[in-house]
């Protein structure tokens, strides 16, 4: 059978950007800039956006579209066993997807309250009491919060609908999901630098302090932050660019979509840091008072309710911020779904597109129920951190020894010049080869010595070791099992 087509270059840039750009860059990107040293974070950012992201990226690039296979098949074709990174890679955006699906389910219903600005004035109360049903320092789930679970099936509804018919649906649907959330991430960007009060905030945001630089913690936030904001070791890239022609241009591709994603996300900061401003200067304190309080889902949905509902024509713009949200993560959220999808119908190629997508979105959306418990906000941060700082780098070291030193830098080197508009020179033989895999090994050998003398973010160790390392165990354990039990593609 024919594999299917990106209708057009632009398209597969759409996609590959709308997969990059989501909640990661609007919450996770200036939080993470807030809290390491502001202006300096970019620092180191830039860095690894240099040295891990772009190579990575053209990693995944190449190999998806010289093998014309999913994440396992790609790697599987070098030598069978290695498809468990495949496996790993797949494992770990599902994941990731199964929380951030229940992100977006909160996203939906505050979509909804914005027309009453539902949320009071106690955004805080509200958010963590009566939307979340928080439990109180327990790790006892309780049980499911019907609002929340009714939206997630909303969502995976949504996410169905656009990769339903695999390829095909998603050239649609990203026409309109990818530039939507940009052209009203920009609006809210204009109303934010024109708040009075917007500058002090983003003084704050860009105001480096240089000694956090010396913080090995920085450098691991901003690996991971690379990893995560463009998509690298899910095994999204490498499926999406299996859809390309053997032909088509890698490199450049590889460095729009990495430039696009770092603009918006700094643009973002720009939105999070004015707005702040604006807040700091109605409340009469300094903008540095938030910074504890920004971190994560609290940003979106304490903080920013309370911003939105002081600024005028408050039921508007909340409206179309939570709209920003909800489109901005939707493309992220379903092209993991098609990795997944990409990987099955790979090696099953009877199976029927539409059948293989509703198995994976109806086994996301239970592997998401545990987030919508009582105690949802704790797992949710749990999984977040052990697949975030360990996972993916795990998974990115895998992919840079697999290819350095098993299949051939080099090969791969030329094969990319062949069809690139732009060249690679060696140094990026050395980065994949030497220089990647010793970063992420210190990054991943400094945070297993962190979490082993202080338990992540005060939970347990005992759930810590449960939970958050038994999911990582099992993602390896399946994923070993996944690769030695099935047999070679011919
Ligand atoms: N790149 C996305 C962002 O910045 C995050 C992301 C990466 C993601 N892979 C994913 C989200 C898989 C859901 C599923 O927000």
């Amino acid at each position: 059978m024919e594999r299917a087509r990106w209708t057009s270059r632009t398209i597969f840039l759409f996609a590959a950007i709308g997969s990059a750009v989501g909640l990661g860059n609007v919450w996770r990107f200036p939080y993470l800039a807030g809290r390491y040293g502001g202006g300096a974070f970019l620092v180191p950012y830039l860095i690894m956006l240099v040295i891990l992201g772009v190579p990575l990226l053209i990693l995944e690039f190449a190999i998806g579209q010289k093998m014309q296979l999913g994440a396992t098949g790609s790697f599987g074709r070098i030598k069978h066993k290695l498809s468990s990174i495949g496996f790993g890679a797949i494992l770990c955006g599902f994941g990731v997807c199964s929380y951030y699906a229940v992100v977006m389910a909160w996203c939906l219903l505050y979509l909804i309250f914005s027309f009453s600005l539902k949320w009071g004035v106690d955004t805080e109360g509200f958010f963590l009491n009566q939307i979340l049903h928080l439990s109180p320092q327990s790790l006892d789930m309780g049980q499911v919060v019907t609002p929340i679970l009714f939206s997630l099936v909303v969502v995976w509804m949504a996410v169905y609908f656009s990769i339903w018919k695999g390829i095909k649906s998603v050239s649609k649907v990203v026409t309109v999901t990818m530039p939507l959330p940009i052209i009203l991430l920009v609006v809210l960007a204009i109303r934010g630098v024109t708040l009075p009060g917007s500058l002090e905030g983003i003084v704050h945001y860009l105001k480096p302090n240089f000694s956090a630089l010396l913080d090995l913690e920085v450098w691991h936030a901003a690996a991971s932050q690379i990893f995560f904001t463009l998509s690298i070791a899910f095994g999204i890239m490498i499926a999406y660019a299996s859809y390309k022609h053997e032909r088509s241009d890698i490199a450049k591709s590889a460095i729009i979509t990495s430039i696009v994603n770092s603009a918006i996300s700094i643009v973002a900061g720009f939105v999070v840091f004015a707005t702040l401003g604006y807040m700091a200067k109605q409340e009469g304190v300094q903008v540095s008072n938030y910074i504890s309080q920004i971190s994560g889902p609290s940003l979106t949905f304490i903080v920013f309710p309370k911003i939105l509902s002081l600024i005028p024509f408050a039921s508007a713009f909340s409206v179309l911020f939570f709209v920003m949200l909800f489109t901005l993560a939707i493309d992220s959220a379903f092209s993991l779904v098609e990795a997944v999808c990409t990987v099955v119908s790979d090696k099953y190629p009877h199976l029927r597109r539409q059948d293989v997508s509703m198995y994976v979105c109806v086994t996301g959306f239970v592997a998401g129920m545990i987030f919508t418990t009582y105690a949802g906000l704790y797992y949710l941060d749990v999984a977040d951190h052990y697949i975030t700082h360990y996972g993916l780098l795990f998974v990115g070291l895998l992919e840079a020894i697999a290819i350095g030193w098993l299949y051939g830098v080099e090969e791969l080197r030329l094969y990319i010049n062949s069809v690139s508009e732009i060249r690679i020179g060696r140094w990026w033989n050395v980065l994949i080869k030497y220089i990647i895999p010793v970063i992420l090994m210190v990054l991943l050998a400094y945070t297993f010595i962190k979490d082993i003398n202080t338990p992540y973010g005060g939970y347990p160790q005992k759930i810590l070791w449960i939970y958050g390392w038994g999911i990582l165990v099992v993602i390896g354990l399946i994923s070993y099992l996944l690769a030695h039990f099935s047999a070679p593609k011919r």
